[in-house]
């Protein structure tokens, strides 16, 4: 533990995150608010907490509209890639910022000081999202409109930050939608922070017509066992359509969750990693009420297209109702092999334990506190980045076997893809997070 620890902390040197940031894009409302705007600091990447309605609802900046033509491009079954960043002249857009240009490549946060990321900064890795509003205006946007239609766990992290758009996505009305992006951060850096930017967007590409199902609020389902839940209550989760988290504001909240228990977008919340293949009109067949007995899953109503790999990068859609093994094998083979090389050369490896980006991101965020900060974090870190699809697999298998509910026991297999002994260590510490997995989720009830 220590070994790891040490060495997370040296691969983190070279990174940084910061406690504020958002969302840069010529497509936003508020794209050149400045501190001196508003009479308190109403920047995007200003925080948002304990605020009226008007204030935080997209960030206060309706009055500071995009022009009508910048719109955000978000091709249907593939990857949009977004700006998110302290300052916005570490962005593409630095031109128009007060400051110039302080770019630093993917640096989140350009000229934080490392003490601030070795205390602080990195436990901020709590995932984000973007939400889509089928309405061309925005006037008539309302919060239970948005549908988060992409995560990305690993979000804040990198300021080019991808995120995978579902396939089915329907085109805009008008050609036109209306987008947010959401993220909280994690209750370690302190403070009740939500941070909402919206922008115009657009849907291109697409192939089907089929509706959004009407976004639900979503639930706490996940293993939180800083919250002393070990295990993650899959019937407690909201399944499909999802509304973001509307957390700490005077007005308007849809979620009431205390201080130190964030909502996050990641698995806690039922939020798989990339795109939500799962929030359209036909979806399920069938949607049991969710609650903390329920032992009846949802049951997928769409079988996997053909050849699905790249288009359910987030690889969620088509594992409620339990797949194929195999087939489920090849969606989490490709999700990592994915996610392990984008932001680096172009490995063919799967052994993605072996691969520089995805450990260093992962290790580093759990390189600044303690134990049980430690095992919150890589829960989420290592779910589903960290393991090949081999591992995963064979981790499914001893779950079956060992009735479902533990999985403390047992090591890697000694295959040729078994993952190395730090990897091996990485898997027992995260083994509680993969009960989140829906995949695993739904072989390991189906006989429910
Ligand atoms: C929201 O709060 C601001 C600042 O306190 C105030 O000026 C504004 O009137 C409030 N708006 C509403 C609708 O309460
Ligand atoms: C933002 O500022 C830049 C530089 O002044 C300007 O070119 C652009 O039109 C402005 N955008 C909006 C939406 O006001
Ligand atoms: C999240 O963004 C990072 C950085 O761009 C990217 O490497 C990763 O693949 C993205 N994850 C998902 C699930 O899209
Ligand atoms: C949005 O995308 C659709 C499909 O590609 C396109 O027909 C439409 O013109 C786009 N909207 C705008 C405003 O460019
Ligand atoms: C179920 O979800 C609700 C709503 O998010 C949450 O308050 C509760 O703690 C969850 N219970 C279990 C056992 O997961
Ligand atoms: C769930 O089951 C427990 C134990 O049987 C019971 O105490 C609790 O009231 C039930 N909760 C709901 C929401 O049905
Ligand atoms: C899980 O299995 C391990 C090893 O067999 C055992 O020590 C532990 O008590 C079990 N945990 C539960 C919750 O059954």
């Amino acid at each position: 533990m220590i070994t790891l620890y040490l060495l997370c902390l040296l691969l983190s040197l070279s990174r940084s995150v910061a406690g504020h940031a958002s969302l840069w894009h010529p497509s936003m409302w508020g794209f050149n608010v400045t501190q001196q705007t508003f009479p308190y600091d109403n920047r995007p990447v200003a925080p948002l907490m304990a605020m009226n309605f008007s204030q935080w609802w997209f960030h206060g900046h309706l009055a500071y509209p995009p022009h009508p033509t910048d719109i955000f491009a978000l091709p249907a079954g593939q990857r949009a890639t977004a700006e998110i960043a302290c300052n916005k002249g570490a962005t593409s857009y630095f031109a128009s910022s007060e400051g110039g240009d302080v770019r630093a490549g993917n640096d989140v946060c350009p000229g934080s000081p490392t003490s601030e990321y070795h205390t602080t900064g990195l436990s901020d890795v709590k995932g984000c999202g973007l939400a889509i509003a089928y309405k061309s205006d925005v006037a008539s946007v309302q919060p239970a409109d948005f549908t988060v239609f992409s995560v990305n766990q690993t979000c804040v992290w990198t300021r080019f930050t991808e995120f995978a758009v579902p396939a089915r996505m329907p085109p805009c009305p008008d050609g036109k939608c209306t987008c947010a992006f959401f993220w909280i951060h994690s209750q370690d850096s302190g403070g009740e922070q939500n941070y909402m930017n919206g922008f115009q967007c657009n849907i291109t590409g697409a192939t089907s017509t089929v509706a959004l199902a009407k976004p639900q609020v979503p639930r706490r389902c996940g293993a939180d066992p800083a919250n002393k839940k070990p295990a993650a209550v899959p019937g407690n989760c909201t399944y499909g359509a999802k509304q973001p988290f509307y957390w700490f504001q005077l007005e308007q909240n849809n979620m009431f969750e205390g201080t130190y228990a964030p909502p996050f977008y990641t698995d806690l919340y039922n939020f798989k990693d990339g795109a939500q293949d799962d929030i359209f009109a036909d979806s399920y067949a069938s949607m049991p009420v969710p609650g903390p007995n329920q032992t009846v899953l949802p049951v997928l109503a769409v079988p996997p297209p053909p050849g699905s790999s790249s288009a359910s990068a987030g690889g969620s859609a088509t594992s409620v109702s339990g797949g194929t093994t195999t087939s489920s094998a090849t969606t989490a083979s490709h999700t990592t092999h994915t996610t392990a090389t984008t932001s680096s050369s172009a490995s063919t490896s799967t052994h993605t334990q072996n691969s520089p980006s995805p450990s260093q991101r992962t290790c580093s965020r759990s390189s600044n506190s303690g134990a049980s900060a430690f095992s919150r974090r890589s829960r989420n870190a290592f779910s589903r980045r960290s393991l090949n699809a081999f591992s995963r697999r064979s981790t499914l298998s001893r779950r079956i076997a060992s009735s479902g509910r533990n999985a403390s026991s047992g090591q890697p297999d000694s295959e040729p893809e078994s993952p190395p002994s730090l990897a091996g260590r990485i898997l027992a510490m995260t083994r509680h997070s993969r009960a989140l997995d829906v995949r695993r989720r739904g072989s390991l009830w189906r006989p429910l």
